[in-house]
């Protein structure tokens, strides 16, 4: 367990099991995304879609990394309506009013799962006519193989784990930590 002051400030004194990725490690790793973003589009309108909440941190310090001309918007997805049951069909609940057609789209991520919610999103995204239509995620947990959607651009290889910190929240706590964590 990490107990140190700095983390037990920002958790409100509870212990996190281990720091998976420091802010060093996530700083170099945005770097080269960016790089590699930047290097991927040489032309045509480039459109950067962060799927709100999780990848809020990663992608204000990624867009920054981007050394080309971008425009920004947010996507927020429900998978499961007004029910608690998941109904299996996921819903915009915040609507780009940008407009999609023609441009290149970049969806961002912070982390792939099962990667059912972004199945389906990039289903309801290609709808629109962008000119192409990429996925970014920080981390990707590397499971549920079958159903995954193609990854173009991924940071790290998360550990089968509960993550937490750097957008990635349980119950909406520990989105502001700097640092990636394992909860335990
Ligand atoms: P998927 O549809 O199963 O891929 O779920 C992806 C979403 O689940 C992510 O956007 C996160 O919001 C959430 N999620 C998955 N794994 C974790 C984790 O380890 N910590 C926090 N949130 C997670
Ligand atoms: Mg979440």
């Amino acid at each position: 367990m990490l107990s140190t002051p700095e983390v037990l400030r920002r958790t409100g004194g509870r212990p996190v099991k281990s720091i998976i990725f420091d802010e060093a490690a996530i700083a170099a790793k945005v770097e080269a995304l960016g790089a590699e973003i930047t290097e991927a589009y040489p032309d045509g309108e480039l459109l950067v879609l962060g799927l709100l909440k999780g990848s809020f941190i990663f992608l204000s310090d990624l867009v920054r990394q981007i050394e080309r001309p971008i425009q920004v918007d947010f996507l927020v997805a429900s998978s499961y309506g007004h029910s608690k049951v998941s109904s299996g069909t996921v819903r915009l609940v915040y609507d780009p009013k940008t407009r999609l057609e023609g441009k290149h789209i970049l969806l961002v991520e912070d982390i792939i799962d099962t990667g059912k919610t972004l199945k389906r999103m990039m289903t309801l995204l290609a709808a629109r006519r962008p000119r192409s239509l990429a996925i970014c995620a920080l981390l990707d947990k590397e499971l549920a193989v079958e159903i995954r959607p193609e990854l173009r651009f991924v940071g790290f290889r998360a550990p089968p784990a509960f993550l937490v910190g750097y957008g990635l929240d349980h119950a909406e706590n520990y989105r502001h930590l700097p640092f990636i964590a394992d909860l335990e």
